[in-house]
């Protein structure tokens, strides 16, 4: 039995974490937890059997108690990682940190370098890494399926409607409260383009911007709330009781499953909720189809299952703000190029209006061609061989439900498997996504943004503080802004 204590009873520490350790009970048990609300901490508590004197305000107030467990889960928001992280190191523990890992490289590296002297794990919940997806990508480049590869196009296509929860109107809007988008999002699809070429990257180069979900987009006579008397409530793609009473955009995945069951009850729900959780009293799924209680509803309050409540957080809360009056400053599109050490280039593409969530990959190999598609409501792998011209289908897979389609339960597999054989070194075959393997990504999205924002090309030595490029101006003030590459 693996025991553990929790930083944050939050989305993540709560309903991943929380939920596996209780779904998987012979295997983990929380003994702590430190969350400063008291209704996510007496939930916490009461789901998971903790004394209130095992009970925290905060982190500081859990470490100051000793060390109590073997490993720390620290689910807390993107700029509150570091301290914690490093405080549970500290004192020994093994540490499953959320990403970002941090929100600054200095901090990135403090955390790596205190990791590897503490020679405890220090995971960092690269989840995507652990889905059957992105395995059976991993497997067929490295099997040689299609040669060495040249080029990598992904896209991260985030809908329209989980963009303007989380990045408009939600936690990560603000650069200056959590991160850059590049960082905060797509770290983890930077994270796969690394792993996948193996080989570190050379040189960066970025664009993007703000470009749809601000003032002068709003339509004429819109109300800064949903909820006061917008003449648009109706129609608008991201009216507010569309997305969290309704759950339209959510059922409507479900309507596109290639299952009739599926389509059948989702159509069932978008017409008739009333009935459908009327029905759930009979078959307990069906209450969640009904009157839709998980995220992202469970964001916007903590009663996720009452009306009311959740007009309430509509009325007063940052969800229920007009898309277009709100203070969000992160981008909602950006590209990023890269070239790797060895010649081989990749390209990511970042958008926040997708009307099917997911993420395209295309590999070209100079055997090959692997094209993937990883969608809330399909997932595909195919491969194209030069020699045999033939098509091979990888993978087939209709929706994947579980978190991160099945990613958050590989990660924890993965943990639950290198802590039950007590290999406690960072660099053991079976980490995954250590601190050291994730220091790239994170340094390629503080890469992608420097270029963004400086409007030239970022060489990744700047980056590692090692020989710096002739072109970085950083460290070159001197040249001029001729002498910049676009
Ligand atoms: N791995 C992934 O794919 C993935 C997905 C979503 C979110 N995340 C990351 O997970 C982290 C948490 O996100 P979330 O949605 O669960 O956030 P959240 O806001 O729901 O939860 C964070 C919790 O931390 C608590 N907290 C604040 N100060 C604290 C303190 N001093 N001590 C202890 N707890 C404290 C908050 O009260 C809150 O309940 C973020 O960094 C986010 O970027 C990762």
């Amino acid at each position: 039995m693996i025991t553990a204590v929790l930083v944050g009873a939050g989305n993540r520490g709560k309903d991943a974490y929380g939920a596996w350790a209780l779904e998987n009970s012979h295997r983990l048990k929380f003994a702590a937890v430190a969350e400063p609300l008291t209704a996510r901490r007496e939930a916490f508590a009461a789901a998971h059997g903790l004394p209130p004197e095992r009970c925290y305000p905060g982190w500081e107030e859990l470490f100051a108690a000793g060390r109590m467990a073997d490993i720390c889960f620290i689910a807390t928001q993107d700029r509150l990682h570091t301290a914690p992280a490093l405080a549970a190191l500290e004192l020994g523990y093994h540490v499953l940190l959320e990403k970002p890992m941090a929100v600054t490289e200095a901090d990135c590296r403090r955390l790596v370098e205190a990791s590897e002297k503490a020679g405890r794990q220090l995971r960092v919940a690269h989840v995507l890494r652990y889905t059957r997806f992105f395995q059976t990508i991993k497997a067929a480049v490295a099997g040689g399926l299609i040669g060495r590869i040249v080029n990598i196009n992904h896209s991260e296509n985030v809908s329209y409607w989980h963009f303007a929860h989380s990045y408009v109107r939600g936690n990560w809007r603000r650069a200056d409260e959590s991160s850059p988008i590049v960082l905060a999002k797509t770290c983890h699809d930077l994270d796969l383009i690394y792993w996948l070429i193996g080989a570190p990257a050379l040189k960066v180069s970025s664009f993007g911007g703000l470009f749809f979900y601000r003032p002068e987009n709003a339509p004429p006579g819109a109300a800064k709330r949903c909820l006061e008397g917008c003449p648009h409530l109706d129609i608008c793609l991201w009216a507010a009781p569309r997305i969290y009473l309704k759950a339209e955009p959510l059922l409507q995945i479900g309507t596109r499953s290639r299952y009739f069951h599926n389509r059948l009850l989702a159509g069932a729900a978008l017409r008739c909720p009333g009935l459908v959780n009327g029905l759930g009293r009979l078959y307990s799924p069906l209450k969640t189809l009904g009157n839709w209680d998980q995220w992202p509803v469970s964001t916007i309050t903590d009663a996720p299952s009452s009306r009311e409540a959740k007009l309430q957080a509509l009325r007063e809360g940052p969800y229920g703000r007009c898309v277009f009056f709100c203070d969000n400053d992160v981008n909602d599109h950006q590209v990023v190029n890269m070239e790797f050490a060895g010649g081989a280039t990749a390209s990511l593409t970042l958008h926040g209006f997708a009307s099917s969530e997911g993420r395209w990959i295309r590999i070209e190999g100079t055997g090959g061609t692997l094209f993937g598609k990883l969608t809330t409501e399909h997932q595909e792998i195919i491969v194209y061989d030069h020699h045999q011209v033939r098509k091979k289908l990888l993978l087939d897979l209709d929706l994947d439900l579980r978190g991160h389609g099945g990613g958050d339960e590989g990660l924890m597999e993965s943990l639950m498997a290198s802590l039950d054989g007590a290999s406690s070194s960072p660099e053991g075959p079976e980490v995954l996504t250590s601190a050291r393997a994730s220091l790239e990504s994170h340094l390629l999205a503080f890469a992608a943004d420097r270029s963004q924002h400086e409007d030239r090309i970022v060489y990744m030595d700047e980056m590692r503080h090692s020989a710096c490029h002739p072109e970085h101006l950083a460290c070159h003030p001197e040249r001029s802004e001729g002498s910049l590459e676009k």
